[in-house]
């Protein structure tokens, strides 16, 4: 797909270029829109069946792209109605989180007791953002979040610095304060023509 190999080569460009890491995730994400206006790409996505699943254990993420050298994905979330994330965190990652299709919630927290390799931490709140196709959140190392549809289904395009499946994510639990540490979502490759 055009969009997908246009923003593939910009990304590559940005990577390639100088900067911290911060600085060039930054720029990864203001090229994100681009992709999230692709009327090609929004087609496809309104026919993506749902790969929440029933919370964080069972997510997987479509697995659009892989970039061969800096190892870069584009991964999608589709989440039906009422689809709820735990807080967690995408370990020393960075991550470019864009919102095509339905309305999210996207709150971000601190940690105030405890730590993400401990037991037990206790979250606070920081923000709570209802956000609409088109939206891009950068996500950096260690960031507590999460992403919730806030009415209907809604797909999200997400730009991360690695795949998922080598670091452990810090998945929190609001109530009991319980840390828990996944490998985050299994990707699911698809082809796109
Ligand atoms: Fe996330």
């Amino acid at each position: 797909m055009h969009s997908i190999v246009r923003f593939a080569a910009a990304a590559r460009s940005v990577l390639a270029g100088a900067g911290t890491a911060e600085e060039r995730w930054a720029e990864i994400a203001r090229l994100v829109p681009a992709l999230l206006g692709d009327p090609e790409l929004r087609a496809c996505a309104a026919g993506w069946t749902d790969t929440h699943g029933n919370g964080y254990t069972t997510t997987t993420n479509l697995l659009l792209y892989e970039d061969p050298e800096y190892g870069f994905v584009i991964n999608s979330l589709v989440k039906a109605q009422g689809g709820l994330v735990r807080p967690h965190d995408h370990a020393h990652t960075w991550t470019a989180y864009g919102v095509i299709e339905g309305t999210e919630r996207i709150v971000r927290y601190r940690i105030v007791e405890g730590d993400r390799y401990a037991k037990q931490a206790r979250l606070e709140r920081t923000s709570d953002t209802i956000v609409q196709p088109g939206f891009v959140d950068l996500i950096g190392p260690y960031e507590a979040h999460a992403e919730n549809a806030a009415s209907g289904r809604t797909v999200a395009i997400i730009v991360r610095s690695h795949k998922t499946g080598r670091a452990l994510h810090a998945i929190y639990d609001l109530e009991s304060c319980k840390v828990e540490r996944r490998p985050g979502p299994a990707q699911v490759p698809v082809l796109l023509e």
